[in-house]
């Protein structure tokens, strides 16, 4: 099998397409033949060692053996399955993550049946179903616990990347009135996934706003203190894009600032990835897919996603 490649973390020229022997299912594991994988900020965040948290979980000096295949998501079709295995069975349609384990630029996988892996959806492509779950996995894991119910204020900075798309489709299928800050070219993406009103980063300020419950912050560009007083008392801040200085100053900005500052890792589980099934099922939410590259053009794919500026998400089509 194909599988990209790296052995030093620098630019996006460090992936390889290399030839490998397809894996084999241990007990308790599926394998699955990915069609489409996608290439999200956690991909070339790993690949940079940026920031330098990723040496200590990747490795210091270079890529460990289990970090050199990037890629957290997948759809596929589970071709082999190991001994012991109840939930699949060959020539299921499957979508999920693979997560921290990573692993997914490869055209197979092996993982434990126990993976955030769930029946695909027959009405989305390989590609649109891979570029789901980064993006939502990570709005979902910030906002689940904010009791976002009928009518409360959401404010979302970067709304036309991955997360932010994510949280603005949240946002309005749990009722709420979702305010969306991005750059003028996708107000008309922002608003169809269900924006109650846009701001345009690059012409009005943020200062004259009415509070918000929840201020969901996927850019980085906005100082967290800045950021504070767009929040209600008793209301969360979600540094999204927070750097470990944020995750450790997370408790006592909470206590000192009166409302709830979040920041961390996001984690993903079956239970989530079942819900997301049913909340494309239901047609309440919306694949948002800018492009998507052969594995041939995965150095021209993680350039794009590291520009800063896609829309949403890429996908990246492993079958050649
Ligand atoms: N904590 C976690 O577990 C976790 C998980 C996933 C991601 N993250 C982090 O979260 C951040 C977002 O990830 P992502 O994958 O959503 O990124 P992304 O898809 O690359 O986000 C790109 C989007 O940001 C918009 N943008 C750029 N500058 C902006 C500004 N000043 N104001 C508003 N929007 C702006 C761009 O729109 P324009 O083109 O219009 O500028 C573009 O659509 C990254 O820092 C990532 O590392 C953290």
């Amino acid at each position: 099998m194909k599988v990209i490649e790296f052995e030093k973390y620098g630019p996006a020229e460090v992936l390889q397409i290399v030839q490998k022997d397809i894996p084999e299912p241990g007990p308790g594991e599926i394998r699955i033949r990915i069609h489409s994988t996608a290439v999200n900020s956690g991909d070339w965040r790993v690949r940079r060692a940026d920031p330098f948290l990723v040496r200590l979980f990747f490795g210091l000096f270079k890529p460990g053996q289990k970090a050199r295949v990037l890629g957290s998501v997948l759809s596929g079709t589970v071709d082999a399955i190991g001994a012991e295995v109840t939930r699949f069975a060959p020539g299921d349609r499957v979508f999920g993550m693979s997560d921290l384990a990573l692993g997914c630029y490869a055209q197979y996988i092996c993982l434990p049946e126990s993976a955030p892996v769930v029946k695909g959806v027959e009405s989305l492509s390989h590609e649109e179903a891979a570029s789901i779950p980064f993006g939502l996995h990570t709005a979902y894991h910030f906002l689940k616990g904010a009791h976002l119910e009928n009518g409360k204020r959401m404010l979302v900075l970067g709304a036309s990347g991955a997360v932010g798309s994510a949280a603005v489709q949240l946002g309005r299928i749990w009722g709420c009135e979702v305010t969306a800050v991005c750059s003028e070219r996708n107000v008309e993406l922002v608003k169809g996934l269900g924006a109650n009103s846009v701001i345009d980063y690059e012409k009005d300020g943020l200062s004259d706003l009415k509070k918000f419950d929840v201020v969901i912050e996927t850019v980085g560009k906005t100082r967290p203190d800045r950021l504070r007083n767009l929040v209600m008392p008793g209301g969360q801040l979600i540094l999204v894009s927070g750097a470990m200085k944020d995750m450790l100053l997370a408790g006592i900005r909470s206590a000192i600032w009166k409302i709830k500052v979040k920041s961390g890792v996001a984690l993903v589980s079956i239970q989530d990835m079942e819900y997301f099934r049913e909340l494309i099922e239901s047609g309440q939410y919306r694949p948002v897919l800018e492009r998507s590259y052969d594995m041939s053009n995965v150095v021209a794919a993680h350039k794009h996603a590291e520009n800063g500026h896609k829309r949403g998400n890429l996908a990246l089509r492993m079958i050649t």
